[in-house]
């Protein structure tokens, strides 16, 4: 089956903040689609249209390549903008007790479910996700996402300490599903494994040396698993740390004991990092989620962009779902220009657009088959309408150029703008919507 469709056409092949010229705008263009793949670009103001089976015209349109949520909690879906507190009372308060209900399977298939249709609505077409520590968590969320054809990493939680019995009980059990996990589902269709110790708070050091056995086990299958944790998102958790593992000079160092720190591993917030700590990850090729929402919502900090490009540290943007208040990856761009702003930083919108896509494929080591349309990459995309509110159409009609249109769409946008969402070349049905709504403004099918 092969697809053309017309519209906008915008994807970037590199970091902008590397190469300017890797941002890629098409006015008018078609993106032509192929067995699922992205097979050919085409400037449609020039030459005869593409063959195809079926052209589809778009116009108004943007077609950008899904965003990748590089680190979200799917079992916090239901306890999302919790009021009042900061991050180890929020822990203890409203995470511990949600995610304890996830020992019943079927709070865990609801939740999926209703998780995926959420990331969906909002134009997240690959994500790293946590589950909880319950074995049932992580196969809810596996069998929902292959049932849409999503690509997704996750995990189950392991914890052995400092926090309820009922999600540390059986800390070697945990290990031991986490190795049959893998064997089912890590390279399993669009799926993929990442071994999950909460943060190192809620794990002995006799647990992080049986996570680092097992990463280091898995680490040439499929590409190698992923490891997804938590680093230094809040002072008093940094200070905590300090305490708990007294003989490592600070926090990335208890990971680097475990040998967990590598080229698939990805670390969420980093907010309160010294500078040769972002030097280790740099050179250790690891990669940082970037979670404004969160980090704003529960107070946690400024995240310091600047510090981790001068390292070359992988970067991509995370929802943090429940401490980040917002399942829309535009929302998240909306925080981190603010976050940067606060700090005397700019970013750029074609900067803050490639976090979103491709930097975040890259974070997840994803790069060669998503966030770009790159001849070849599996053809996830999204139908983006600029002038999709009121508002945003009013503001539209005033914006100078393309960049203009980018940056006023990102700062106003969210799930309203995902008009249409298509997952290796194919509609998927959007909640609420109907899947084919941006055709329906076509002429042509
Ligand atoms: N640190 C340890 N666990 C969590 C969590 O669930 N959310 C956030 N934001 N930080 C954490
Ligand atoms: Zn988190």
């Amino acid at each position: 089956m092969r697809r053309a469709f017309r519209a906008s056409l915008l994807h970037c092949l590199d970091d902008p903040a590397d190469d300017p010229s890797a941002i890629h705008w098409t006015a008018d263009g078609w993106l032509v689609v192929e067995d699922g793949r992205i097979a050919e670009l085409q400037d449609a103001t020039v030459g005869e249209r593409p063959s195809a089976d079926e052209h589809i015209e778009l116009p108004g349109r943007w077609l950008v390549p899904g965003f990748v949520d590089t680190h979200v909690h799917y079992p916090q879906t239901d306890m999302i903008a919790a009021h009042g507190s900061q991050l180890l009372d929020w822990l203890e308060r409203y995470t511990f007790p949600t995610e304890a209900r996830f020992s019943d399977p079927a709070v865990a298939r609801n939740t999926a479910r209703f998780f995926i249709d959420e990331l969906l609505a909002n134009g997240t077409t690959t994500a790293l996700v946590f589950a909880t520590a319950h074995r049932a968590s992580v196969e809810a969320i596996f069998t929902e996402a292959q049932r849409h054809g999503l690509r997704l990493i996750a995990g189950q939680v392991l914890m052995d300490r400092n926090a309820p019995e009922a999600l540390t009980g059986g800390a070697e059990r945990a290990i031991r599903e986490s190795d049959e996990l893998i064997q089912a589902w890590h390279g399993r269709g669009r799926l993929g494994y990442a071994i999950t110790p909460r943060f190192a708070p809620t794990s002995s050091d006799a647990q992080l040396h049986a996570t680092g056995r097992l990463l280091d086990a898995h680490r040439h299958r499929h590409g190698g698993v992923h490891l997804h944790t938590h680093l230094a998102e809040n002072p008093d958790e940094v200070r905590w740390v300090a305490e708990l593992f007294p003989d490592d000079r600070d926090y990335l160092a208890v990971y680097e004991r475990h040998h967990l720190v590598g080229p698939r591993s990805v670390f969420a917030h980093c907010l309160h990092l010294e500078q040769d700590a972002w030097q280790r990850l740099g050179s250790a090729g690891a990669s940082v989620a970037h979670c404004p929402c969160s980090n704003l919502f529960i107070g946690s900090g400024l995240f310091d962009l600047a510090s981790a490009d001068r390292h070359d540290v992988t970067v991509g943007l995370g929802t943090d779902v429940g401490g980040g208040d917002s399942f829309s990856l535009l929302r998240v761009i909306n925080e981190a220009y603010k976050v940067q702003q606060l700090q005397g930083q700019v970013l750029s919108p074609d900067r803050a657009f490639y976090l979103a896509t491709l930097g975040g494929a890259r974070a997840l080591d994803l790069h060669h088959r998503i966030g770009s349309f790159a001849i070849g990459n599996e053809a996830d995309f999204l139908v983006l309408q600029p002038q999709a509110t009121p508002l945003m159409a009013r503001r539209h009609r005033s914006t100078v150029d393309w960049r203009d249109q980018l940056f006023a769409l990102m700062m106003l946008g969210d799930d309203r703008v995902i008009e249409q969402v298509r997952l290796m070349g194919e509609p998927v049905r959007l909640r609420g919507r109907d899947a084919l709504a941006g055709q329906e403004a076509g002429q042509e099918a």
